[in-house]
């Protein structure tokens, strides 16, 4: 199935009270364990991309290129969409260009008259491709890309205006951080999830920070709204762990354990494990359409 937007995703999801994750990839073996998790979990899914990991894979039309190849390749039949991570409005106007069926501009850190200026611009660009736009309000707590949230909680009454701007999707803080959490994080902010609810009826929420959060916390969200969960640090703490585990093993130094088709193999299998697992909690196993 070609890529496709996130709108159809979220319907869905909504109306089937569960959540799609999206799944940050950064390199051609993440990329796959994402899409063979999908494909086996027959779920729908989105690959979402930071601008720096766009970067480091070379440009937003490598990612465009390789991602499209590899559904082909693969024969993945789930829906996929690949969406831009926290995007500038650059970044956001130059995924559209380049092909992404999605994208997240992330102006949170604008003042508001800011963000909702630039989301609007963002929404006007993204419609005439065809595209999706995730809007956020409230900055996510934690660092991402060297981008360190506070991990504010939205403003029901913020998030009322940028929803009626035409977005699809809306990342609003509830206490949510990127990264592992601390010992001592109080936890979802429900309360305020209830509130953003009733201020955006119908707008399928989203929830950054999907990492380290307890799964029946996770699927009260669900319950709450929320369509969409994104999980990154994660994906890689599995990674490096099932990785270091195989060099601490010496298997790299075993025959051709060095070849890094053999190395990176566990790593591999460990993104695709996280992945099947959060799917499970998600809801989305058996949902792709
Ligand atoms: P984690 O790295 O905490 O899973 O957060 C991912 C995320 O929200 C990407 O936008």
């Amino acid at each position: 199935m070609p890529l496709v937007n996130a709108k159809e995703m979220m319907l869905k999801a909504k109306e089937g009270h569960y959540a799609v994750g999206a799944f940050n990839i950064n390199n051609l073996e993440w990329t796959k364990a994402i899409l063979l998790a999908a494909e086996e979990a027959k779920s729908p899914v989105m690959l979402g991309v930071s601008e720096g990991a766009n970067k480091y894979m070379t440009g937003y039309t490598t990612v465009v290129a390789m991602v499209k190849a590899m559904i082909e390749a693969l024969n993945i039949t789930v829906p996929v969409a690949l969406h831009l991570d926290h995007g500038t409005y650059e970044g956001a106007k130059a995924c559209l260009e380049a092909g992404y069926s999605s994208v997240m501009f992330d102006g949170s850190h604008y003042d508001f008259a800011e963000n909702v200026e630039k989301t609007k611009e963002v929404v006007a660009l993204a419609k005439e491709k065809g595209a999706t736009v995730e809007a956020e309000v409230g900055s996510i707590g934690g660092e991402e890309d060297g981008v360190v949230g506070m991990g504010e909680c939205a403003d029901p009454n913020e998030c009322a205006k940028i929803a009626a701007l035409g977005i699809d999707m809306l990342a609003a803080g509830i206490g949510n951080i990127h990264g592992v959490y601390p010992e001592n994080w109080p936890g979802l902010r429900f309360d305020v999830l209830e509130k953003i609810k009733e201020a955006v009826p119908g707008m399928p929420l989203v929830l950054h920070g999907g990492t380290g959060i307890p799964a029946e916390m996770v699927q009260k969200a669900i319950k709450l709204g929320v369509c969409k969960v994104n999980v990154n640090t994660e994906c890689q703490l599995a990674f490096a762990k099932a990785t270091r585990e195989y060099i601490e093993a010496g298997k790299d130094q075993v025959k051709k354990g060095f070849d890094p088709r053999k190395l990176l193999a566990p790593g591999t299998e460990a993104i695709k494990q996280t992945v099947l697992e959060k799917m499970e909690i998600f809801g989305s196993v058996g949902k792709a359409f």
